[in-house]
């Protein structure tokens, strides 16, 4: 979601109010920090005359596509993009073509939903190392309003028929794809092809939180069945094949007073309250919190569901907390348990770790089904020596009491900010996804930029400037380096108590002396980035990051766009850009398939921005019709001559 200061990362109980000031001498001390802790990691100074010399050291062989901003996207020199999937086109023999002056509710379930982020490839048939077929699963993270009909302007507006096609726009996506005669298809009508929206399927609730009076609603008495899933932004595979999808912004979709309510402090503390005037709780009562107090509880979780089974029930896991989950990375530990990550996508909010209690089984994958609903919820603290403590978010430990308003480990789950306020953990610039590179077993967190960080001796504690957030007013971001003891790839102890950290790199323009900006050597006038958001690894575990809000975190406005670097070796943290978003989009949902050879994107938000809207949008990307809205929509890179992304 690009910036605007009323979006839903903007609107926590927790941000200072009014404008923050930049103390430049903090920013220098910090510089000076970051700079010693840079050393030891390999960083140096991009100085353009050593930049020249180590220009042909990192392992990708690309030149940078160019980073200006139109209305056209575009890949780096060798490499093709195609059309594999677009909004509104049908997944199913019966479903109606796209016609965006006749759109509805119904007709919105049967076709690809919008603003499509997170995505995960999944080998057909199941148990493959497929590369040409598969399953692509797509999350749908929010609605342009403004942009998919005529006549809303700015701001909402929506019709109550507007407001159906929205939340059948919503959700997730399977679908088949397949490389026929050498182009990406997605396979219409196959088996496999599903949507889950924000107003179809129940979903179950499971896990600790699951039936609790807090989670019960007019919906459903029970507290165990939602109607959908919204604000799915990014996401994770787990071990067993399934998706992990997190949903984030939450908060948006609901009206009323909140403060009228029993939930009054907790819907605060998720920035439920700032939305009073929303369309949808203008026509249903399920987003109106006077009358429907609990209906927020049961969004903010990470969903899980079996893409190979599209009769499958989909689940939201309680036991990870309910916070806004950009995403929901997986990894097996070498005891067998697993350990997912999760940023919470807002400014000086956490990073969260779940550790399962009970193992992976890789020969029975049945008996994983229920792995994610028992185990240990923790939170980040990072210190100023180097070390990260996981402090865990378990009912009757420190404050997490009843005298706190903490009943039970549901309390705590539903209330995993609040929890992870009192425990202490270090509030980060705005965490979006987190990644672990497969190779190495380092993990990595998108931090995506928070330009209300203050100084040292700024009033409220919480905002000030910390070791793993070192910039004031950050407005181009950094990526943070979370190191676990044990070993490389398979042998990283991701259940531990405490790990290392570094900052990997530091966004901005490494020319610019001013911008605090730290990278490999060798970065160029194209390859450098702002507001880090998505990351994924290749193969050969090289990290690929997209960014949004580069356009208005930069200055001169840069596209956003796709960007690699080797995360080891003389190309550490150096980054080159493959790929250029037109106008307004951010790219998400970056994945390889298993030979590395296609890279999928999810283009998002395709003419977002200012003044822009269906009548006169800032692109009519990808099909540049007159009378046909920007679409958001998925692509496939690869190479013009066949070989790996990078090669
Ligand atoms: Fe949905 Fe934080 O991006
Ligand atoms: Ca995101
Ligand atoms: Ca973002």
């Amino acid at each position: 979601m690009a910036e605007f200061e009323d979006d839903p990362e903007s609107i926590g109980i927790a941000r200072p109010m009014g404008r923050v000031f930049g103390d430049i001498a903090q920013e220098r001390l910090s510089r000076r920090a970051l700079l010693g802790g840079a050393a030891a990691a390999g960083l140096a100074a991009a100085l353009p005359e050593e930049a020249q010399a180590q220009a042909g050291r990192s392992s990708l062989k690309f030149a940078d596509a160019d980073s200006v901003m139109n209305a056209q996207d575009r890949v780096a020199p060798g490499y093709k993009r195609s059309f594999v999937i677009k909004w509104g086109d049908p997944l199913f023999a019966d479903a109606p073509g796209f016609d965006p002056r006749a759109q509805s509710g119904a007709k919105q379930e049967r076709q690809f939903g919008y603003n499509n982020d997170f995505m995960a490839f999944f080998p057909l048939p199941y148990g493959s190392r497929s590369s040409t077929r598969g399953l692509l699963h797509v999350n749908h993270e929010y609605c342009n309003g403004n942009l998919m009909f005529p006549g809303i302007g700015e701001r909402g507006n929506q019709t109550k028929e507007q407001c159906e096609v929205e939340m059948a726009a919503h959700g997730l996506s399977t679908i088949e794809v397949a490389k026929i005669g050498g182009e990406w298809r997605f396979v219409r009508d196959s088996k496999f092809n599903r949507r889950l929206s924000g107003s179809g399927e129940m979903f179950h609730v499971s896990g600790p939180a699951a039936g609790h009076p807090r989670l019960r609603s007019n919906e459903d008495r029970t507290g165990t069945l939602v109607v959908g899933t919204l604000n799915n932004c990014a996401g994770g595979v787990t071990p067993w094949g399934t998706v992990l999808s997190g949903e984030e912004n939450f908060n948006g979709y609901f009206g009323g007073d909140a403060a009228k309510t029993p939930e009054a402090r907790n819907h605060a503390r998720y920035g439920v309250q700032a939305y009073q005037g929303a369309p949808w709780a203008t026509y249903f009562e399920r987003f109106n919190v006077e009358k429907n107090p609990n209906e927020p509880n049961r969004y903010g979780w990470v969903v899980e569901y079996d893409p190979y089974d599209p009769k499958s029930s989909p689940v939201k896991r309680t036991a990870l907390g309910r916070f806004k989950h950009e995403g929901a990375t997986c990894v097996v530990c070498p005891d067998g348990r697993v350990a997912v990550y999760s940023g919470d996508d807002e400014r000086f909010e956490y990073v969260y770790r779940f550790v399962s209690s009970g193992k992976f089984d890789p020969k029975n994958r049945r008996a994983n089904r229920d792995l994610l609903d028992e185990g240990t919820l923790s939170v980040a603290r990072f210190d100023a020596d180097g070390s990260l403590r996981w402090l865990p978010l378990v009912h009757g430990q420190g404050p997490l009491t009843a005298a706190n308003g903490f009943e039970t480990q549901a309390d705590v789950l539903i209330e995993a900010r609040r929890a992870a306020d009192l425990v202490g953990a270090t509030p980060m610039d705005r965490p979006e996804d987190v990644e672990t590179n497969p190779v190495t077993g380092r993990t990595y967190v998108m931090c995506t930029y928070n330009e209300r960080r203050a100084a040292a001796d700024a009033a409220e504690a919480r905002t000030r400037v910390n070791p793993a957030n070192p910039r004031v007013g950050s407005r181009t971001g950094h990526v943070v380096e979370m190191i676990p003891p044990g070993g490389r790839g398979a042998k990283a102890d991701h259940a531990a108590d405490v790990f290392r950290w570094d900052i990997f790199l530091m966004g901005g323009d490494p020319a610019d002396p001013a911008s605090g900006a730290k990278y490999g050597a060798g970065v160029g006038p194209n390859g450098w980035l702002a507001a880090p958001d998505n990351v994924a690894f290749d193969p050969k575990g090289r990290m690929w990051i997209s960014t949004d809000g580069m356009p208005t975190q930069a200055s001169p406005a840069r596209a956003d766009g796709l960007f690699g670097t080797d995360t080891e070796g003389p190309g550490r943290a150096v980054t080159k850009r493959i790929y250029g978003a037109p106008s307004g989009a951010e790219v998400c949902g970056p994945c390889f398939t298993p030979d590395g050879k296609t890279l999928f994107l999810a283009i998002q938000h395709p003419g977002e921005a200012r003044g822009s809207n269906y009548e006169n949008p800032s692109t009519r990307w990808p099909d540049f019709r007159d009378d046909w809205p920007p679409r958001p929509s998925v692509i496939a890179v690869e190479k013009i001559d066949g070989g790996e992304i990078g090669s």
